[in-house]
């Protein structure tokens, strides 16, 4: 049997509850709070992506798939989000598609629970409900050159 000093004992409980505890939370607000992981949605070659006819991305833009409910492909790009806009009425659920064509990029919709990373290849999707009516912008949040502070777009919800 090791001895372990009472002191050290007690600091080993103290980082296992720790971690219980903060697992804990992940897992209540990932139920409670809408929280997603992004998993890997489909692969794409970056240099087709842009190609009409060649991938979904290539007609990139708002689709509607049923009254109130969208597929929202958008193309990310050194240094524009492609489309820049998108309108929909109150109540709409959105899913949203984001692909690279060049380097790493990132998204995050405001005041959803959209916040991605977009890396050449890959995919990205996740879906929100827009029930506020507002203008939501989204930013690129992936450092990805001298233009970056530049990508960004917006979701305009109406009435
Ligand atoms: Cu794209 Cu930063």
């Amino acid at each position: 049997m090791i001895h372990v000093h009472p002191v050290e004992r007690a600091w080993i409980v103290m980082g296992a509850v720790m971690l219980a505890v903060f697992a804990a939370a992940v897992f209540t607000s990932s139920l409670m709070g809408g929280i997603a992981l992004p998993v890997p949605e489909a692969q794409v070659d970056p240099k087709l992506v842009a190609t009409p006819g060649a991938t979904s991305f290539g007609e990139p833009g708002l689709r509607e798939l049923a009254p109130g409910q969208y597929e929202a492909r958008i193309l990310a790009q050194t240094w524009a989000f492609t489309p820049k806009e998108i309108r929909i009425k109150a109540g709409s659920k959105v899913t949203f598609y984001f692909a690279s064509k060049d380097v790493q990029h990132g998204v995050h919709v405001d005041a959803t629970n959209i916040n991605l990373m977009i890396l050449p290849g890959q995919v990205s999707k996740l879906t929100a409900t827009f029930d506020e009516p507002g203008t939501y912008n989204f930013i690129c949040h992936e450092y990805c050159g001298v233009g970056h502070q530049t990508m960004f777009g917006q979701v305009i919800v109406e009435p």
